[in-house]
């Protein structure tokens, strides 16, 4: 008799022993020391930590947005080191989707250009673009909104259509840094309505940079970083 199939084993995203190290006028800064992490499929996780700490640093390494100095970074399993550049924007545009605090939308282009684009870089035909942009931007309530501009909108709009950019590709795993940064309270707390929503509804994996302790708490995990390390790392409910 055969035994029993093991569960899958393979993190997310996982970062072994990552260092990375910048050069500013012939100097070398240390922004992250040897940091090691599993995020595992599903997940949901805050990074917490001091300006200057590292947090957006990883943040980019766990979306291959950049390479370690050294380390091992691996994507679903694979090793990222192992990739051409070409390679990797495939397998980023398949796997991770990103927010960032300042939402990083073409100004002048429709929300729903904006959320298609991703599409493009897949080799998606346009109907069939169009249709899913419109369906990610009616997931995050904005379905009235998709022939306007971002710089028509308010930040909470903007946001959305960030995240439904991020969404529209169907990734495993959702990495914001700092998302609420530029939001007021109210629409602060509809963007991290909306991560919870795709946490728990679609399974997405969440990390999520944050300064602010009510949106950390949102977080089943809590990993603290300080001066390029975990300093600790704590689970607060099963
Ligand atoms: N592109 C860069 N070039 C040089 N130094 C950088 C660069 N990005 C970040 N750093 C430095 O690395 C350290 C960590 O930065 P960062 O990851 O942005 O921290 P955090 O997001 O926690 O505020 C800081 O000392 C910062 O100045
Ligand atoms: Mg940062």
């Amino acid at each position: 008799m055969m035994a029993p199939t093991a569960p899958p084993v393979t993190a997310a995203v996982e970062a072994v022993d990552v260092v990375r190290r910048y050069q500013l006028d012939g100097v070398a800064v240390e922004a992250l020391r040897g940091v090691s992490l599993r995020i595992e499929h599903g997940e949901f996780a805050a990074v917490v930590g001091p300006s200057g700490s590292g947090k957006s640093t990883l943040m980019h390494l766990l979306g291959c947005l950049d390479r370690p100095t050294s380390g091992v970074l691996r994507v679903g399993g694979v090793e990222v080191s192992r990739l051409s550049e070409s390679e990797l924007a495939g397998l980023r545009n398949r796997t991770i989707g990103f927010v960032f605090q300042s939402f990083h939308l073409m100004g002048r282009t429709s929300a729903l250009d904006n959320v298609a684009l991703p599409l493009v870089y897949r080799g998606v035909g346009r109907a069939e673009r169009r249709s899913r942009a419109a369906a990610a931007l009616e997931s995050v309530g904005l379905g009235h909104r998709m022939r306007h501009r971002p710089s028509q909108m308010s930040g909470g709009e903007q946001q959305r259509v960030a995240i439904a950019r991020a969404l529209v590709g169907e990734p495993e795993v959702l990495l914001a840094d700092e998302p609420t940064g530029n939001l007021d309270t109210r629409n602060g707390v509809e963007v991290m309505a909306m991560l919870d929503r795709l946490n728990e509804e679609r399974g997405v994996a969440v990390v999520l940079v944050t300064h602010e302790p009510e949106i950390a708490a949102h977080a089943r995990r809590q990993i603290h970083v300080r001066d390029g390390l975990i300093e600790q790392d704590t689970v607060s409910r099963p």
